[in-house]
């Protein structure tokens, strides 16, 4: 089995900021992960060290049994996918939404030759046909909802068959219908065996989808609790990431917390 991420002792430093310590974390080929911890915890930036777009200022990390700093990143970055709201400011907003997803074959965003391969034109139909986007192929990714738009960056991320998916608050703006039809979607995708690795970030325990397999638990740079989800998702490690007495409640496979009274 290959390990698809591993961190050892990372520290991440931005002046005086010590935004990851210490920080150790596996991943392992299959595995679907949620990433859970308060604004500023260091969410994003974990992914961005996994996505190859950032490296540690001490320790190391290792993508895909490759340690970053000694292996070639363009190597690296067609096997993960990465879907987050800093990567909308590369989309433009006149893009045709099939080619903000075919592009992504050429890990770039804009259409800059005429000539696709066939193949690939047929995986952006069905990625964006699996995504609930068929009838919007044509459209500008400008005149999308926001929820459109989650869904068409989750197919650009899915476009290269990535070994490993990161999602970063993918639930994000979304309304409730929205966000159970996302949380379906990923809940398809988690138990589909052919799927590559998940790594899903977010705020919110409702957005965990059924079938995700690890929780990491993050606060203030530092690791609460990471492994099984059964055994981190306790009272007791959600109080401690979110500094606020919690109770956890768990209905149709879902988990929800609320302030204990
Ligand atoms: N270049 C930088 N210089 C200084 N501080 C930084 C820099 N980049 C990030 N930070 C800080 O590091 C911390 C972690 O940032 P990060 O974006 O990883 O958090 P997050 O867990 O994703 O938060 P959110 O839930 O709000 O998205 C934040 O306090 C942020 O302000
Ligand atoms: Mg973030």
């Amino acid at each position: 089995m290959v390990q698809v991420l591993e961190f050892v002792d990372v520290d991440v430093v931005r002046g005086h900021k010590e935004i990851l310590k210490k920080f150790s974390w596996e991943v392992d080929e299959g595995e679907r992960w949620v990433v859970l911890g308060p604004n500023g915890a260091g969410k994003t930036t974990l992914l961005q060290l996994a996505s190859t777009r950032m490296h540690p200022t001490r320790g190391t990390v290792s993508v895909f049994e490759e340690q970053l700093g000694k292996v070639d990143v363009f190597e690296l970055r067609p096997l993960i996918g990465l879907s987050s709201a800093a990567l909308l400011n590369h989309i433009r907003g006149d893009e045709k939404v099939l080619d903000v997803v075919l592009t992504a074959a050429y890990g770039m965003t804009g259409r800059w030759r005429e000539e696709y391969e066939k193949l690939d034109e047929r995986r952006a139909f069905q990625l964006l046909h699996e995504w609930g986007m068929s009838t919007m192929i044509n459209r500008t990714f400008a005149s999308l909802s926001e929820g459109e738009r989650k869904r068409v960056q989750i197919a650009r991320a899915l476009m290269t068959d990535p070994e490993l998916l990161l999602l970063d608050e993918p639930g994000a703006g979304l309304d409730l219908a929205g966000r159970e039809d996302l949380v379906k979607r990923l809940t398809t995708l988690a138990q589909d065996g052919a799927a590559p690795t998940l790594v899903l970030v977010t705020h919110h325990l409702e957005e965990i989808p059924p079938g995700f397999t690890h929780a990491l638990l993050i606060r203030d740079g530092e690791k609460v609790a990471a492994g099984p989800l059964a055994e981190v998702m306790t009272e007791e490690n959600l109080s401690t990431t979110f500094d606020a007495k919690l109770r956890l409640m768990q209905t149709e496979g879902r988990f929800m917390a609320v302030a204990a009274q």
